[in-house]
């Protein structure tokens, strides 16, 4: 890695040095915050230790902007004895870890090993291109998501046709995105059109523009989002809601590269790659007679399915990390972080709205909460209640005729719901319900609730 060290003390800079040195990594030392920071515009560091009492500019300021301008770089704060509380407050912000002085060499060891471990595995998570700026990158590092970013870094060579498929939240724009800024088209304009946001009627002068006098109203030519997308690439999502007559002009795009703007006969050449996006099953589409085959086939060239978050949890905790530390940046506070209670309660969450639904969430308890540390509470007022589950329960028991089976199978549904949340750990939920734990676990027996084996 490289290192930078920015210390006023000049043997703690040498002892560092020394050692991380020996260690295989490339050292650069700094005495002050100001010549630290033009240290970092110059160079790509991985990993600053940084004194937390500096003269002039201090630690914590140093470290601030560190946060704002280089997110991606990892701070050990270095700390005397009669700064912990400084230190401790650092971590809060976002600060790796701090070490004490005088530096224990173990402790460092670890700490810069746990470093590198740290960003191999990041590293290996995003998208390997500068170019798309940290709020856009792919975060996940499930077997399905790794295909997904194989499979965009190969379609972004080439001007293939994609069609992605996949839940509302999933990321389907996202992978669009990431696929255009791969390509050599990168520095061209990516332009979306989104055929469920404009009325059927607007949909052709909005993306192939108008002559003047094509319709009441237009009153001078204008161009379509087609045109303004020339050399570089349009993402049509929400294809499945556009009608039928834009279908056909589409097609002529996709095999010709020509269309004509509405009210116009001249013939424009263009030069885009298209992409497209859907939520709707399109093959039911074709058999309904909604959605042109040819079209289809056209732009299936390569599909792209995004499967939900509930089928790769796995994701669920650097996604945490990533929008926590997203979030941060953005709204200029301190770094929160999730209690262990609250992560478990979100890893066994179904996120109904898949990852918009997370990231939305943890914007929320952002700006709601005033604590550092997100609880498990916080997080469950927050979650959205999911009415489907409920009235279908609600369902099932008004169909039972007897009290008692009634009673049982609301008492089921609500004992598998509680223990799920709390993580199937039986004490804690008699703790939270006012239950004595032997009277719960005879409960759950007689009921028939099972605890998962590996819990
Ligand atoms: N793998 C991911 N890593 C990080 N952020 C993600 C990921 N997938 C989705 N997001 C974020 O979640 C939000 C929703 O993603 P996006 O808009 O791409 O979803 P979508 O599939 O197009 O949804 P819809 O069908 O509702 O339009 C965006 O803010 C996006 O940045
Ligand atoms: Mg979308």
């Amino acid at each position: 890695m490289n290192i930078l060290i920015i210390d006023d003390e000049k043997n703690i800079r040498q002892t560092l040095s020394g050692i991380l040195t020996d260690e295989g990594h490339t050292i650069s030392q700094a005495e002050t915050g100001e010549e630290g920071l033009r240290h970092l515009e110059e160079s790509l560091i991985d990993l600053v230790f940084l004194d937390v009492k500096l003269p002039k500019m201090n630690g914590i300021d140093v470290l601030k902007q560190i946060m704002k301008e280089w997110p991606q770089i990892d701070v050990l704060m270095i700390s005397g004895d009669s700064d912990i509380n400084t230190a401790v407050n650092a971590v809060k912000m976002g600060a790796h870890d701090f070490m004490e002085k005088p530096l224990s060499l173990p402790k460092i060891l670890i700490a810069v090993q746990n470093i590198t471990e740290k960003r191999k595995l990041y590293q290996k998570c995003i998208i390997d291109d500068e170019k798309i700026d940290y709020r856009y990158r792919i975060i996940g590092q499930s077997p399905q998501i790794n295909t997904i970013r194989d499979m965009i870094r190969r379609v972004a060579k080439t001007d293939a046709k994609v069609l992605i498929t996949g839940e509302s939240g999933t990321g389907k724009e996202l992978v669009a995105y990431a696929i255009h800024k791969m390509s050599v088209r990168s520095d061209n304009p990516f332009i979306t059109f989104n055929s469920a946001a404009i009325p059927n009627e607007l949909v052709e002068s909005e993306l192939f523009g108008h002559e003047k006098g094509a319709f009441t109203g237009a009153d001078r030519q204008k161009p379509g989002k087609l045109e303004s997308a020339n050399h570089g690439t349009i993402f049509l999502d929400e294809i499945g809601d556009m009608n039928i007559d834009a279908q056909s002009k589409i097609l002529r795009v996709l095999e010709e590269g020509k269309f004509e703007r509405v009210g116009g006969t001249r013939t424009i050449d263009i030069d885009v790659r298209v992409l497209a996006a859907t939520n709707r099953n399109i093959v039911e589409m074709i058999k309904a007679g909604s959605f042109r085959e040819d079209l289809y086939y056209r732009l299936n060239v390569v599909p792209f399915y995004l499967p939900p978050l509930r089928e790769r949890t796995g994701d669920i905790p650097v996604l945490l990390d990533h929008y926590l530390h997203v979030f941060s940046n953005e709204l200029t506070t301190a770094r929160k972080h999730f209690s262990d209670f609250a992560k478990d309660l979100l890893k066994n969450y179904q996120f109904p709205g898949n990852i918009r639904e997370l990231k939305n969430l943890i914007e929320r308890l952002y700006i709601l909460s005033d604590n550092d540390e997100i609880d498990e509470s916080d997080v469950r007022q927050n979650l959205v209640f999911q009415n489907s589950v409920s009235s279908d329960i609600m369902k099932t028991i008004l169909q039972e005729n007897s009290y008692s089976d009634a009673k049982q199978s609301f008492e089921i549904y609500y004992f598998t719901e509680k223990l799920r949340a709390s993580n199937w750990n039986i004490s804690r939920l008699a703790n939270e319900i006012g239950v004595l734990q032997p009277n719960l676990s005879r409960k759950l027996k007689s009921l028939g609730i099972i605890i998962p084996e590996d819990n």
